[in-house]
């Protein structure tokens, strides 16, 4: 099965524009589509179960409470985590990034400490370690990119003779859709002495992830790129590294104890928890990964291989197109590009005359853009609810495109 056929399942997806042209959702990678389990879940919440958790002791805010926390057991299994308290709710996968630069950071790291990131981190992984770099005198050295899209692992090997104390990289690129050897540059990081972050919002989603196996120390990733509504993300820290952590915000929540000029924090996950959480988007998270899982995500990756290298095949058919990131191989379903006749925010306007949504700019990797001298490209990304006839309508809106401006 590395077809999937699930359209259906996506109210949003078919609507058509005023020509009839269904609507062709190519930007999975900036957020995903929900289905109809996701959306009725939410909604069930609201309809039967509202009440705020950890706090009533009346029956439905009871219901809500174990919703809510079954969920976290839920995420622990999809990433194969060993504890369910080594799931820490947050907003997202940048709010998640920032609670260990933050927590972990202030407290660790000291002026001349190197962290070790790369050229082709979202802004989301490269923000938070220059506001720290700047109050604590960090030094951030990179991993380059090199032409192909691929990192430069022999670069990461002289990098790691600077002993960082962190090495924080993404698991797949939202522009190139590079995919890095995470389990070996786990291991090559710890073996340099660093912990290893790893940035899964565009991973988890895709791929089957054991972070285990991985063993990352952090990792950190979305709801609403993986089906989910937005507003919810996940940090996994391992138990020793996250209890021995201040907490991030204060509030409720997060303590057990509270004086007047003092607290006791409360058990991690909690302690990280502060004020009251986003409950019905958990519970949509949660009937998330249990669509996927009923898809199986072995066969979500099988889809998405055969359709992004029929995508890519495609593409360079067109004229004066240029894929940027690696062309074959393992690699990710996100598909940037650029046309040598029509900037990309024109190639996407004309695309979305079509109903075609595709990403045009920097998509929060310019460092990433100025490595390979271009100000922005588009961006076709891909999820399971993509088909060959979406890769066939982006190939005949930028025939449009070159007529129009080729
Ligand atoms: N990180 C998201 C993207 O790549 C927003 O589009």
């Amino acid at each position: 099965m590395t077809q999937l056929n699930v359209l259906e399942d996506f109210p949003i997806l078919k609507q058509t524009d005023k020509n009839g042209n269904r609507l062709c959702y190519l930007d999975s990678a900036a957020t995903s589509q929900k289905p109809e389990p996701v959306l009725r879940a939410m909604d069930d919440y609201y309809h039967t179960i509202n009440a705020n958790i950890h706090r009533g002791i009346y029956h439905i805010a009871e219901e809500a409470t174990a919703a809510h926390e079954n969920v976290r057991e839920k995420v622990r299994a999809f990433i194969n985590a060993g504890a369910a308290s080594e799931i820490v709710f947050t907003r997202n996968a940048t709010e998640s990034i920032n609670l260990v630069a933050y927590s972990w950071g202030r407290q660790t790291l000291q002026k001349g400490d190197v962290v070790l990131l790369t050229e082709m981190e979202h802004h989301a992984n490269l923000i938070p370690w220059q506001l720290l770099a700047a109050e604590k005198e960090l030094r951030l050295e990179f991993i380059p990119v090199k032409e192909d899209g691929q990192l430069d692992l022999e670069a990461y090997a002289g990098l790691l003779d600077m002993r960082p104390k962190l090495v924080s990289i993404s698991g797949m690129s939202n522009v190139l859709g590079t995919i890095p050897p995470t389990k070996q540059m786990a291991a090559d990081a710890h073996q340099a002495g660093a912990l290893f972050l790893l940035d899964g919002a565009q991973m988890v989603p895709h791929q089957k992830v054991d972070i285990r196996d991985i063993d990352a120390d952090f990792f950190a990733f979305s709801s609403h790129k993986m089906l989910g509504p937005t507003g919810i993300g996940v940090l996994y820290g391992k138990q020793a590294l996250l209890e021995a952590m201040p907490p991030f915000f204060g509030g409720g929540e997060m303590i057990k104890k509270v004086y007047l000029r003092s607290f006791i924090a409360n058990d991690v996950p909690w302690k990280f928890e502060a004020g009251t959480p986003a409950i019905a988007e958990a519970i949509g998270l949660g009937a998330a990964i249990d669509y996927l899982n009923a898809i199986g995500m072995d066969h979500v990756s099988a889809h998405e291989e055969n359709l992004t290298e029929y995508a890519i095949r495609s593409l360079l058919t067109a004229p004066g197109l240029k894929i940027l990131g690696p062309l074959n191989g393992k690699r990710g379903s996100a598909v940037s590009f650029t046309v040598d006749y029509a900037h990309p925010h024109d190639v996407a306007q004309i695309l979305d005359s079509e109903n075609i949504c595709v990403r045009a700019g920097h998509h929060c990797a310019m460092p990433l853009h100025d490595r390979f001298a271009i100000p922005a490209t588009t961006r076709a990304s891909f999820y399971i609810y993509n088909t060959r006839d979406d890769v066939d309508r982006l190939l005949t809106g930028l025939e449009k495109v070159h007529r129009l401006f080729g």
